[in-house]
């Protein structure tokens, strides 16, 4: 294992990495994805497991994956070879650079359509009020035209490896700094808008009132990977940011800061979609163009409406942004730190070659029949390859991160690492129960359910 410690880095400051791992957590996964899964799976009973899924499984394994990185400072391959001496487990980590890789190349996609929205926001295009008709058409002339998606698939892939390639602390922390607090803001003044439009209460209640026969197989499972999706676990990103992680800095309530943080900018997305929604009369289970098409109708009814989408559309865009260089981040550090490649040339061949395998999902979407119905099965290519990675895999990667955490590397090692600034960790003991016992059962009772159920999508 050759290791080239000169391209690797740290954050400046504790702060430097809640910003970080808060920007890697806060995405389309909060904006686009939790808002259309909530609305898919019938809202409030689906909301509510997936905090659950927050509490129980989100926060132990996100600390799991912190605790492995800083005690290893290296990626999450070369993470599980300086931890154990069998073949498996690095595996493991290869699956989780393999995965960040697969969620790259869809999500960049969806990235590169809020590029078009900041562009449209620009020239005007939601200025007035508009019908939700007229949204949508703005969104499918979008995402249906191949040239277009394709460019702003790339677009959007350049922007990641320009700040990749500068290195994590320089090119990261500082996009984060100022412009999250904005996003926040921006969120928060949409959110009193959508509860106060007519209509708009009924959207809360189908977002918070849980109606527990609506919930099937298919949602528990998407709700928990939503849960490892959004705060970007399963995968390694935190094993990676985690290995960044300053020496003297508290982690337990960096990681449990993040968690509340990327739940909370989640629920404010679905507060303001969901009454937004009833309030103009589209369904709640309008798949994944339901953000796309339910907020331009409310720019309109504000004062200033325009400049108001063009901050959210930029600040979004943003959003993806750190969430898609943690992405590359992950699978450029496994290069750098194992096979010696300078993060130059990493960052550059892997941009290059996701940016190839995320031209299927960017015609997805009407562009191409072929990748729109793919193979017949009635779902396009860009929803299987979010199931896929998004779900499924981040799955399998956090119930195999529970189990070397608690019996094969051991908690109590992990303790250590957690604790090694001197700063203890409170609930130490049901984190042991967690992480050994109810993590796993859970995440395997959902996988087994799935199998014998067979609702895979
Ligand atoms: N958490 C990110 C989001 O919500 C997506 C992501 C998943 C990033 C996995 C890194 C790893 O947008």
């Amino acid at each position: 294992m050759a290791l080239a410690t000169s391209d690797r880095g740290s954050w400046s400051s504790r702060t430097g990495f809640i910003l970080a791992a808060a920007g890697s957590a806060v995405g389309l996964g909060n904006i686009w994805r939790f808002p259309y899964t909530a609305g898919e799976n019938g809202g409030g009973a689906w909301v509510l497991i997936y905090l659950v899924f927050v509490l129980l499984i989100g926060i132990p394994v996100l600390l799991a994956e912190l605790s492995i990185g800083r005690k290893t400072k290296l990626n999450p391959v070369g993470s599980f070879e300086a931890l154990t001496k069998s073949k498996f487990w690095p595996w493991v980590g290869g699956l989780g650079v393999l995965t960040g890789f697969g969620i790259l190349a869809f999500y960049a996609v969806v990235a590169g359509w809020t590029l078009a929205y900041v562009y449209e926001a620009v020239t005007g295009a939601f200025a007035g009020s508009i019908s939700a008709e007229q949204s949508s058409a703005i969104f499918s002339n979008i995402i249906s035209n191949p040239g277009l998606a394709i460019l702003l698939t790339g677009l959007f892939l350049l922007l990641t490896i320009l700040v990749v390639r500068g290195g994590v602390s320089k090119g990261i922390e500082k996009t984060t700094k100022v412009l999250m607090p904005l996003l926040v803001i921006i969120l928060v003044i949409l959110a009193f808008r959508s509860v106060t439009l007519p209509g708009g209460m009924a959207g809360l209640s189908y977002l918070f009132a849980p109606d527990f026969s609506k919930l099937t197989g298919t949602g528990i499972m998407t709700a928990l990977g939503q849960a490892l999706f959004s705060l970007s676990l399963g995968m390694g990103a935190m094993i990676t940011y985690g290995s960044y992680f300053p020496d003297d800095a508290n982690l337990p309530a960096s990681g449990v800061q993040v968690a509340f943080f990327d739940t909370a900018i989640a629920v404010l997305a679905g507060i303001i979609i969901f009454p937004a929604l009833f309030s103009a009369g589209v369904a709640p289970d309008g798949g994944a163009g339901l953000v796309f098409v339910v907020l331009p109708t409310i720019f309109g009814s504000l004062p200033a409406g325009n400049l108001f989408a063009i901050a959210f559309y930029a600040l979004l865009a943003i959003a993806a942004l750190t969430s898609t260089i943690s992405l590359l981040e992950v699978c450029v550090s496994y290069f750098v730190d194992n096979r010696g490649w300078s993060r130059e040339k990493a960052a550059w061949i892997l941009g290059a070659v996701c940016f190839g395998l995320a031209i299927p999902s960017a015609l997805a979407n009407g562009a191409s029949p072929f990748f729109s119905d793919f193979l017949g099965s009635g779902f396009d290519f860009l929803t299987i390859q979010n199931n896929l990675w998004g779900n499924f895999s981040l799955t399998i990667g956090a119930i195999l991160i529970c189990v070397f955490v608690g019996w094969i590397w051991g908690v109590d090692k992990a303790l250590g690492s957690i604790e090694s600034s001197g700063h203890s960790m409170a609930g130490k003991a049901l984190f042991r129960i967690l992480i050994r016992f109810v993590c796993p059962a859970a995440i395997l009772a959902v996988l087994i359910f799935i199998v014998i159920t067979g609702n895979f999508f």
